[in-house]
């Protein structure tokens, strides 16, 4: 399959896990990929993978949630390949706090980083969709449509990724633009290893939400994400795909 021959595809969080997993997906279907994260290193990675694999692509060091840093990525996107087809929006931070202890300034990251990051990558690239008749797929997650214990912060802020891109999507249904969203559940990626659990932290109330099957490997999401991003999408939008093993179920 080629679905994105000669097409432009910005990925967040492109450094790892499942942004890295779709970069590499999308790069075999024929994408050139600008690939985005604030570590470097695993940019460089990631930069590799797609091209040993016969794939092309290029890195750009940012912080999602800082303006002048997205905008700069944004227009280092254009200047590198002239035009934009999808946004794959996979930036994100997880943090676990009991809710009677939060400092103002973690809920402000998580919020900054997952919502408001993924409203300036929206924002920036837009007016490049619009040219395209382009797609947006940003990153929700189950804990945006079931509790997440001791993730105040977080599933706020998926929540917000979920109304937001809702709102998009009807805002430019009629201009050829479409967004949609993925809500994994439960992937095996450095997000959901290295956990600094609250003391007060209910294993239980996890279980509720942990895929019935087990947690799955990043590539599980991919083929998803590609099918949205592409013209197989082309009558999908303002949709959110659990992709958690049937867990909410
Ligand atoms: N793994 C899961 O089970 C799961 C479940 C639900 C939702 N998600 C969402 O999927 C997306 C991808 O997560 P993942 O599981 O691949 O985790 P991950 O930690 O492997 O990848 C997240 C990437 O985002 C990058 N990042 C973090 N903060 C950033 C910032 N300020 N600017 C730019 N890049 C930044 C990290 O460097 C990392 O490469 C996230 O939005 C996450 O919330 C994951």
């Amino acid at each position: 399959m080629q679905r994105f021959a000669d097409k432009v595809v910005l990925v967040t969080g492109a450094g790892s896990g499942i942004g890295r997993a779709a970069a590499l997906r999308i790069a075999t279907e024929g994408g050139r990929l600008f690939c985005l994260d604030i570590d470097q290193a695993g940019l460089d990675e990631t930069v590799l993978a797609i091209k040993t694999a016969g794939g092309e692509a290029c890195a750009h060091c940012c912080d999602v949630s800082d303006e002048t840093q997205v905008k700069a990525a944004v227009s280092a996107c254009i200047a590198a390949y002239g035009s934009l087809y999808a946004l794959v929006n996979m930036a994100g931070m997880l943090r676990f706090d009991d809710t009677a202890e939060i400092a103002l300034g973690d809920w402000q990251r998580v919020i900054n980083v997952n919502l408001t990051g993924t409203l300036l990558l929206c924002r920036e690239v837009l007016p490049h969709l619009l040219a395209t008749r382009g797609s947006i797929v940003n990153a929700a997650s189950t804990a945006a449509l079931a509790g997440l214990p001791c993730g105040a912060a977080y599933s706020a802020s998926k929540g917000g990724v979920l109304a937001m891109t809702r709102s998009i999507a009807v805002e430019y249904a009629k201009r050829g633009v479409r967004a949609n969203c993925v809500c994994p559940g439960d992937i095996n990626t450095g997000m959901t290893r290295d956990i600094d659990w609250p003391a007060t932290m209910d294993f239980d109330l996890i279980g509720r939400i942990s895929s019935i099957s087990g947690p799955k490997e990043p590539e599980v999401m991919a083929g998803v994400i590609a099918m949205l991003a592409s013209e197989d999408g082309i009558h999908v939008t303002g949709e959110d795909i659990r992709v958690d093993g049937g867990t909410l179920s």
